[in-house]
């Protein structure tokens, strides 16, 4: 087949170079951002006199066709035109003749698949953005519904101190509050118009960019043309967020592994999320989580990856930049699937009010509110830090917790006991007792589902805002 660049060249592309050299396998899902970026360039072209209206109305109409035909599924893409850009415009020039052998004039692949590029990642933005918002609203309503569920909290995968599952689950809705905000610092880099960079210098036409940018719906124009071609740090940009929103949701995966394992029993997973062992009748395994946790590596290896690949580039377009491409659309569909996956998980999962009540009360994580106590009558907190020391330490070789202690076993270790200890250590007292801002007592708590109930209001209304941007 004739390449659309053959001119100087009186061989055929050996075979080998043209499947290692092509993109079209992975790059042909921008067949509707290449389409929309070239009926806008043909618009400007027309407007600007560059071509004729004639010319850009059988250009715009090829086009539609071309996209009724791709998403018909009645388009074949071939490997030898390499890539998006060029089998769409051979398809459109075979079609319409010379009117399609003039849409490239004052464009290059360079600024075309930059353009293709940043309108698909803005589209991914918005809808990564959406699915969040779904997901941090799941992980409220679970929250509002246990506001009162005691559990133990952990540090060192210890039993720490008590708090409530509400508490737990709000720590991740602060997390994915920030990987938000971070989306959207990302849509506002990919939100900058490449094309009429050309090949690297501009061009010699009297093109319109900033007309260009408006009917895509750009808010900025780049300005200067080498960056223009060889920027990709937007796409580095939603790498990294994508890196950190996966982490996050990584922690979240292990401790629902944990928290479902006969050992903790604090959660059962919906039979439409878990799976079965081929040889071990009893099992129901977390698969969704290992597998989210497992991913998360290779969200990682992307980002990585990305870097790599730009650290050595000179300015401006060199082939290595094709490599920005499988590895975003992995962390995309990543990224997505999980969201998804995750809000019906969190949504249906069983959750063992009672048995999470069973462990916080027969531990020692009430043995710092014992502390704190003493410290109420009057013991400087490191003396009574290790009086409640030797408690503990009595308690577990009697094989008892702080709760069954007597009080005369109490005045052993110290004469400030006395009968309200009891219910200092009770551990629903324990979680209201810490009303500092930002702690697990019912009252802050609260107040906290009102903080995240406008979190989410301002989220949406800045999901709208992306909409009319795309
Ligand atoms: N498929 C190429 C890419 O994804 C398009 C740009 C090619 N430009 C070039 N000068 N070879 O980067």
């Amino acid at each position: 087949m004739a390449k659309l660049w053959g001119g100087r060249f009186s061989k055929n592309t050996n075979e080998l170079v043209d499947a290692f050299n092509a993109s079209i396998n992975y790059d042909k899902r921008l067949y509707r951002e290449d389409i929309r970026g070239s009926i806008a360039h043909a618009t400007m072209l027309a407007k600007q006199g560059i071509i004729s209206v004639e010319d850009k109305d059988k250009i715009v109409q090829g086009l539609k066709d071309i996209l009724a035909d791709i998403e018909a599924g009645k388009f074949d893409f071939s490997v030898e035109l390499e890539d998006i850009h060029m089998n769409i415009e051979a398809r459109l020039t075979e079609r319409i003749g010379d009117a399609g052998a003039r849409l490239h004039t004052a464009r290059s692949r360079n600024d075309q698949v930059a353009l293709d590029m940043h309108m698909y990642v803005k589209r991914e933005v918005a809808e990564i953005a959406e699915l969040l918002i779904r997901f941090e609203e799941a992980l409220l309503t679970v929250a509002k519904k246990h506001d009162k569920t005691l559990m133990p909290g952990y540090t060192h995968l210890q039993r720490a101190q008590p708090i409530t599952f509400a508490h737990h689950l709000l720590a991740y809705f602060n997390m994915l509050r920030r990987d938000f905000d971070r989306l959207l610092g990302v849509f506002d880099r990919a939100d900058i118009m490449p094309l009429g960079a050309g090949a690297i210098a501009g061009t010699t036409f009297p093109i319109d960019r900033f007309f260009v940018a408006e009917q895509l719906h750009f808010s900025k124009v780049y300005p200067n043309s080498m960056d223009a071609v060889s920027d990709r740090d937007y796409i580095l940009e939603f790498l990294s967020f994508a890196s950190i929103l996966m982490m996050h949701m990584s922690r979240l995966s292990e401790e629902l592994c944990l928290w479902s394992s006969t050992e903790f029993g604090f959660i059962e997973l919906d039979d439409a999320f878990a799976t079965g062992s081929s040889m071990m009748p009893q099992k129901k395994n977390p698969d969704i989580s290992e597998l989210v946790r497992g991913k998360t590596g290779r969200v990682y290896g992307e980002m990585i990856a990305m870097m790599t690949t730009l650290k050595g580039l000179p300015l401006t377009y060199n082939k290595d930049l094709q490599e920005d491409k499988e590895g975003l659309f992995d962390a995309i569909d990543t990224v997505k699937f999980t969201l998804q996956v995750y809000r019906d998980m969190i949504l249906t999962m069983q959750v063992k009010t009672d048995r999470m009540k069973w462990a916080v009360s027969h531990d020692f994580s009430n043995a710092t509110d014992l502390a704190d106590y003493l410290v109420r009558k009057g013991l400087p907190f490191r003396k009574a830090h290790a009086v409640v020391g030797k408690c503990v330490a009595y308690a577990i070789k009697e094989n008892k917790f702080l709760l069954d202690m007597t009080l005369a076993e109490y005045k052993q270790f110290s004469d400030l006991f006395e009968p309200d200890l009891m219910q200092a250590l009770d551990p629903e007292h324990c979680v209201n007792a810490r009303v500092s801002y930002g702690g697990p007592s019912y009252v802050e708590n609260d107040k906290q589902f009102v903080v995240c109930d406008k979190v989410l209001a301002d989220q949406e209304t800045a999901c709208k805002a992306l909409e009319t941007k795309l």
